[in-house]
């Protein structure tokens, strides 16, 4: 976003703002789409930010859902049942019983376990009605089923209690290399084809996690477009006709987020320069962060000319020495009221923060629209309520 534009912001809303920039947004999904096959579509994994998920319903076919949390959140944000799909490792019973009796329309439920199989069993059998589900594979962790498992829920599978549409894989984030990308691919088609072979199970879904990498730090260098046009050949050349879904939630969004810390004091100690922020760790948390060795995408305001310039440590508001949010950042004539904005904060770094700490309020939630009006969709939110007694 620019910097008159956060300016803008920082000046009529205050900070510290997590800013979300809805034309970026978009331009990111149809990014996406121009740069993958035709026969994918989108899953939006809520979880990277839950913020988009309305502004997101108009142009995504689905919905990954990990917990009663997120669900409430689609629920109250009207998404469709048809583009939830109700996943996660921890699946409550009165959850699932709530949904199966109230939500006839959800799209997919995954199977994470041999005792999420029979909880999904138990409530078709209780509501009569056959459920649409999705065996997760493991990639070898506390994720998914274990092949022989998932090969046998398949081959006992009673098509009365569940519709077992396909296969969900999900092997983590930040994934860079094609060639695992390919092998991850490779397999699938192996273990699909075996299904098909032994058990004459066709596989209609195949709902994979590409984990799309973002980057957060100066010096990292990633092709996008050669990245894409490498995915896209893998899965043009697949065999396999399943439907294909790619669950993203970095991927998507990431770029459209901002976030705005203003410094609130300045210090030189043991000739180290100090610049207090009105925001920190708690509200900023980078994949791959270490201590603010890396210099994250950012920008001071208002902007500098090119000068002389002093380094600078910027620090939050937490009380721990690790509360650094970069170090020795060269700015020229620094002043109380400056306002950093750190770019690419769009997924996962202003929701895995240590928020409760100090008992600070989290910041506010700005949403730009592509005509520039900017709407608050969250008020800073005190958190001394949890931490006080009752
Ligand atoms: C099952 C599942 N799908 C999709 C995602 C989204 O991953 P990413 O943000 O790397 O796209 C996650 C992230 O943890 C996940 O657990």
């Amino acid at each position: 976003m620019r910097a008159e534009k956060l300016m803008e912001i920082a000046r009529d809303w205050g900070t510290p703002s997590y800013i979300f920039d809805m034309g970026e947004l978009k331009r990111r999904v149809a990014y996406l789409k121009s740069h993958l096959p035709e026969r994918v579509q989108l899953c939006y994994a809520i979880k990277a930010n839950a913020f988009l998920t309305g502004e997101l319903n108009n142009i995504m076919p689905r919905f990954e859902i990990c917990s009663p949390g997120e669900y409430r959140i689609c629920e109250t944000l009207g998404i469709p049942g048809e583009k939830m799909v109700i996943s996660g490792v921890y699946k409550t019973p009165s959850f699932i019983r709530e949904l199966v009796e109230r939500r006839p329309d959800i799209g997919v439920y995954t199977v994470e376990s041999e005792e999420q199989l029979h909880l999904l069993q138990a409530c078709a059998r209780e509501s009569g009605r056959t459920l649409p589900v999705l065996l997760r594979l493991t990639s070898g962790n506390q994720f998914g089923l274990d092949k022989p498992v998932l090969k046998q829920a398949i081959a006992d599978n009673d098509p009365a209690l569940l519709d077992i549409r396909g296969i969900q894989f999900f092997s983590g984030t930040q994934k860079a290399s094609v060639k695992k990308l390919k092998r991850e691919l490779d397999k699938l088609e192996t273990l699909i084809d075996e299904l098909e072979q032994d058990y004459g199970f066709v596989c209609r879904e195949l709902e994979y996690g590409p984990g799309l990498p973002a980057f957060y730090f100066e010096g990292d260098s990633f092709d996008e477009d050669a990245h894409m046009a490498g995915f896209s050949e893998i899965i043009n050349n697949l065999h396999i006709k399943s439907e294909l879904t790619f669950e993203l939630g970095r991927g998507i969004a990431a770029s459209c987020g901002t976030y705005l810390t203003s410094v609130v004091d300045k210090k030189t100690n043991k000739g180290l320069n100090y610049a207090i922020v009105d925001g920190g760790m708690h509200h900023l948390v980078y994949f791959g962060q270490s201590m603010a060795m890396r210099l994250p995408h950012m920008q001071v305001l208002p902007p500098r000319a090119a000068g002389e310039a002093e380094d600078w440590n910027l620090c939050g508001a937490l009380c721990t020495a690790n509360d650094i949010l970069v170090k020795q950042y060269p700015v020229s004539g620094l002043q109380v009221g400056d306002v950093f904005a750190f770019e690419n904060t769009g997924a996962y770094c202003m929701i895995e923060g240590i928020s409760l700490f100090l008992s600070r309020d989290l910041p506010q939630v700005l949403l730009v629209d592509e005509d520039g009006t900017v709407r608050k969709v969250r008020e800073a939110v005190p958190t001394y309520p949890l931490n006080t007694p009752q």
